[in-house]
Order: structure tokens, then C-alpha cells, then sequence
């Protein structure tokens, strides 16, 4: 792994960004991997403002986010397409054309189908992920074959538990997802993994010393000849 650590979030934010606008400087068609939850907001909001600063155009651009959440309304602002409009797509030049998250559609079978039929058209240059506390990436949590396509998760509790903060309705938690899946992830060129506070601090003590196993799906991420991980001083705690 190639790791950087920094006091502030903030600072490896923006190294994290500098990373993916001078990929697209050089390949402006570029395919990127997109997370959501709490540790890409730094990121996204760094993205936003040295885009525009450099100005680099995202109109030919290709977005695959990683999961979306099953059970919700289309139009629920608890979706992860939601979030994305919020905190990225609706302040750069993005052609909503190439922007790609699991629909939220009625038909989950179908949903998973058009997904990967999608994301097998294309290779993602770009990967960006964050980690639960759990080492599940996407929704692959622990337990996921390494193998694993597209797919409906079941979240464990742990996740469920996590995520409830972000829920403005916390009666309609979902307990299931559509994900990438673990192999879909490893095919990316690039990984961007990103991780703040002392929440991730064991988490990240396990998958930097730990083994490689599906009970820590992350884990698989030591076989990727290039992952950059990007942590705050609180999370590369137990590491450093
Ligand atoms: C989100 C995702 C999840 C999160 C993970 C960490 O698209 O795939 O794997 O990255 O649950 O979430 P936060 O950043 O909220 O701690």
C-alpha cells in the first residue's frame, strides 16, 4: 500500500483530489468509482473546488458509484443518488448521461442485470472507497466471496447501526443494498481509499496487519498492485 497520512482530513482530501483531476487533465474521458457516506464529503468538496479552480471539465467524464440502497423511494433524500447530486454531480459540468449508480427501481433483479451489464462495458481508472468499521467495501461485507459480482447485500447490523445517523427518516433504515461486487472492485486500475477518526483506527490496524480473508473483505485489497490510502492521524493511530 502506498499510505498518507496527515494531521488535518482535510489536507489528504485534497491530495486525494489533486490525484484524480491530474488523471483527468490527462485522459479527460476517464471512468471513476464512486463512494458515499461520510469520508468522501472532504473529498468531494476538494474535487469541487480545485476543478474550478483548474478548471477541469468532467462533461466527458464516467461515474460508477459503488451501491445504492434497496426499499427506498426514487426519491427519497436518503438515497445515494441524492447524495451525490448534493455533494459532487450538481456543481461540475457532469453529463448526467454518463453518471451511473444501481437504479431504484422496483425490479431488483433486473437493476443488478443493467448494472453489470454497464460496468462490463467499461474498466473504472479510478476506484474511490471508504471502509466500515466492519472492513466491508462497497456493501461486501464480511463474509462476500472474493469472486463477487453485482449483487444484493444483506447489511449486517453493525452497518445498519452505522449508518442510521445519516437517515433523516430512521423508521426506514434499509437492510439491503445493491453493491459492486468485490471482483468489480479489484478490476479498477487505481484504488483511492480513504479513512478519518479514531472509529477506523482498528479497522485500519487490521487491514494494513492482518490477513487476507473474506471475514475482512478489504482485506483483498493487498493482492491490488495499486491502492493509495489516504487516513487522518486518528485513524493511522495503531500504525504509525
Ligand atoms: C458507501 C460505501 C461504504 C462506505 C463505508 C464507510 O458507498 O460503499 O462502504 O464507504 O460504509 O462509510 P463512512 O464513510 O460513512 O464511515
Amino acid at each position: 500500500f502506498n499510505i498518507f497520512i496527515d494531521k488535518s482530513f482535510d489536507s489528504v482530501c485534497e491530495l486525494a483530489a489533486q490525484e484524480i483531476l491530474d488523471f483527468i487533465k490527462k485522459k479527460p474521458n476517464a471512468v471513476i468509482g464512486l463512494a458515499t457516506g461520510n469520508t468522501p464529503k472532504g473529498l468531494y468538496k476538494s474535487l469541487v473546488k480545485k476543478a474550478k479552480e483548474q478548471n477541469v471539465s468532467f462533461k466527458q467524464v464516467t461515474t460508477f458509484n459503488l451501491d445504492e440502497y434497496v426499499g427506498l423511494d426514487e426519491k427519497s433524500s436518503d438515497s445515494y443518488n441524492v447524495y451525490m447530486q448534493k455533494h459532487l454531480f450538481q456543481h461540475l459540468d457532469f453529463d448526467e448521461n454518463r453518471i451511473h449508480l444501481p437504479s431504484l427501481s422496483k425490479d431488483i433483479e433486473q437493476n443488478i442485470d443493467d448494472y453489470q451489464k454497464l460496468l462490463s462495458e467499461h474498466k473504472i481508472d479510478i476506484q474511490i472507497l471508504g471502509i466500515g468499521s466492519n472492513g466491508h467495501i462497497g456493501f461486501n461485507e464480511p463474509g462476500t466471496k472474493f469472486d463477487s459480482k453485482v449483487h444484493l447485500a444483506d447489511l449486517t447490523e453493525s452497518t445498519i447501526y452505522d449508518n442510521q445517523i445519516y437517515f433523516k427518516d430512521t423508521n426506514n433504515i434499509p437492510k439491503q443494498a445493491i453493491t459492486m461486487g468485490i471482483d468489480d472492485i479489484m478490476k479498477a486500475g487505481k484504488i483511492l481509499l480513504l479513512a478519518s477518526g479514531s472509529n477506523k483506527r482498528k479497522t485500519i490496524k487490521t487491514l494494513i496487519d492482518g490477513q487476507i480473508t473474506e471475514s475482512f473483505p478489504a482485506s483483498i485489497l493487498k493482492k491490488h498492485p495499486l491502492v493509495y490510502i489516504y487516513l487522518d492521524h486518528h485513524a493511522a493511530l495503531d500504525i504509525s
